[in-house]
């Protein structure tokens, strides 16, 4: 499985849970994250700085695009005849093309392409938080904002190089 956007809030979760399920995990980040994405179980990881995953030998079974802006060819060269790509979010063209062009990719073809919207299920959740609980996966926490300072947070997320996930602390009486 190759996740682009692996060290952000997204994907530190994705690398974790992917592992745990059995997959070999190739992750692009740069350079700066790479310890983090080791640490949460990746196999290897590609610095999107110096090193482009779509040049690269290495077919995948399952693309999970979180961030970045590659284009679909991109993603369809490195997938195997029956892989599969989903979209997360990145930049807009990326988010476009996983809406409306992906699944037009897919019509007569092994190989798919889709988007997903996380939608939380209460079974989720519940699977998720006894995972948390019982330490198989881990939070990754960058910043803690309290709210009245919610601004800076979305500021801060907004530039795209968040380790993990932003905190808003909200206090009663906050
Ligand atoms: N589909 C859904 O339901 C859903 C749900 C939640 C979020 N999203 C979307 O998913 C996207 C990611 O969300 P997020 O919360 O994970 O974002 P995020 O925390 O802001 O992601 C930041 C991470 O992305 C990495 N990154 C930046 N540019 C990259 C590139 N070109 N290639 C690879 N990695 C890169 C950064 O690493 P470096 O600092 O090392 O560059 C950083 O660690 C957003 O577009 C968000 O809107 C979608």
């Amino acid at each position: 499985m190759l996740i682009v956007g692996a060290s952000g809030g997204v994907g530190t979760f994705a690398v974790q849970i992917a592992r745990l399920l059995g997959a070999d995990v190739t992750a692009v980040c740069s350079a700066g994250k790479a310890s983090l994405a080791l640490r949460l179980g990746a196999d290897r990881v590609i610095d999107y700085t110096k090193e482009d995953f779509a040049r690269g030998d290495a077919r995948y079974d399952l693309v999970f695009a979180i961030n970045g802006s590659r284009t679909l060819a991109d993603y369809r060269r490195v997938l195997t005849p029956s892989g599969r790509y989903l979209m997360a979010g990145g930049a807009w063209p990326q988010i476009r093309d996983g809406i409306f062009v992906a699944p037009l990719l897919s019509i007569g073809s092994r190989q798919k392409f889709g988007a997903s919207e996380s939608r939380a299920t209460t079974r989720d959740l519940v699977h998720l938080g006894d995972l948390l609980e019982q330490g198989r996966i881990e939070p990754v926490l960058d910043r803690r904002y309290p709210l009245a300072q919610a601004p800076d947070a979305i500021r801060y997320i907004e530039g795209g190089h968040a380790a993990g996930k932003v905190i808003l602390e909200v206090r009663d009486g906050a």
